[in-house]
């Protein structure tokens, strides 16, 4: 209430002209909510929803419910512990690419409030894998499992990509639970590239091989995931699948940004990918059509338009998926958000 009526307002009108203004206010009030162990444990205390029936393991790997706020919420992975102190049952970092660099100029998000939606062209703004290594390493555990999203430099061609997603996977291997290989971003030149059979084979096969010696390296598997895109013709869609089931891939997270507008109540020439409510739609029934196609042997993470716990509720019940993560609906509903749909799945169980 607080929030809707009198923070978000403000913080709406401060940042009107570069909504990324209130993204970083956000990241900040986190990493310093988290920088200090006794308010954030006191925090998470007060706020995360506890019941052994929202309760999963997925990989061997077990998470105390099913919600996280999706990749690019924490580009640096330097508001973990804050995030973790929201209550939810996982995080995602990053995405990181082999190389730092600075993304798009700015302003490069836009807000559309009465559709409850969010056009970003980020262009993979991150510290690179190195600064986020160093982040990472010797640093206090979560107690959530971690993803780790690896996104593809700019200036690595698209033929070199694979290198530079190995790049970053050797570097972070010791940090992250799982990794998520993002080839869906609308806003890395050819990035979406990627997902075609005569690349996306080659670089899923490479990424195992480099995890198997990387496994007998430290002694840990790590789960490999892929991220697509919602835009995705069905021809491109069965390919993808069935790469991901002659490799056994560990899971699939759908879906990133929509380069399409429907859903929008006006026209715009804003660039970039488009998330939240409009989204939902498309998300729900890619998901459900990954589901059936593979015959729920591959888990799913689902993301995309969520902002209520019906809609969790929806996704959860497909049974591929394991997990579901949010963003947009964060910028709009508030820092309260996880808490009520846990809650609210709890009420419809
Ligand atoms: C500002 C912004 C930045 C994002 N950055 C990334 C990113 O770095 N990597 C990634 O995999 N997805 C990124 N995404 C996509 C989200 O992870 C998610 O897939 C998408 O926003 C749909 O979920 P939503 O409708 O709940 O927002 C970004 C989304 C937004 C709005």
């Amino acid at each position: 209430m607080v929030y809707k009526r009198i923070i978000r307002p403000l913080i709406f009108y401060w940042s009107r002209d570069d909504p990324e203004k209130a993204h970083e206010l956000g990241i900040k009030f986190l990493y310093y909510m988290g920088k200090y162990e006794i308010i954030a444990d006191l925090i998470e205390k007060l706020i995360t929803v506890k019941d052994r029936r929202l309760e999963a393991e997925v990989w061997g790997l077990i998470f105390r419910n099913p919600l996280a706020l999706a990749a690019g919420f924490d580009k640096d992975g330097i508001a973990r512990y804050g995030i973790q102190s929201l209550g939810v049952g996982f995080e995602v970092i990053g995405s990181f690419t082999q190389h730092e660099q600075p993304g798009n100029i700015r302003p490069r998000t836009k807000r559309f409030p009465e559709d409850k939606a969010i056009i970003n062209r980020m262009g993979f703004n991150n510290p690179g894998s190195d600064n986020a290594a160093l982040e990472l390493a010797n640093k206090r555990k979560l107690s959530v499992p971690l993803g780790i999203s690896l996104g593809k430099s700019l200036k690595t061609p698209i033929e070199n990509a694979v290198e530079d997603y190995l790049y970053s996977l050797r570097k972070l291997y010791l940090c992250g639970d799982f990794f998520i290989v993002n080839i869906s971003s609308p806003n890395t030149l050819n990035l979406r590239e990627l997902q075609k059979k005569e690349y996306l084979k080659n670089i899923l096969i490479r990424l195992q091989e480099e995890i198997e010696a990387l496994t007998e390296q430290y002694g840990t598997k790590k789960p490999l995931l892929i991220k697509i895109a919602p835009d995705l013709t069905e021809e491109e869609l069965d390919d993808i699948l069935d790469i991901c089931l002659e490799l056994e891939i560990d899971g699939i997270v759908a879906v990133n940004t929509t380069t399409s507008r429907e859903g929008l109540s006006a026209p715009t020439h804003e660039e970039g990918g488009l998330s939240g409510k409009p989204l939902w739609p498309k998300a729900i029934r890619m998901v459900r059509y990954i589901d059936t196609y593979t015959k729920s042997q591959i888990p799913i993470i689902a993301v995309g338009g969520i902002s209520t716990p019906e809609q969790a509720r929806e996704m959860l019940e497909i049974e591929s998926v394991k997990l579901i993560k949010l963003f947009t609906a964060f910028a709009f509903e508030g820092p309260f958000i996880i808490r009520k749909i846990n809650e609210g799945i709890l009420k419809q169980t």
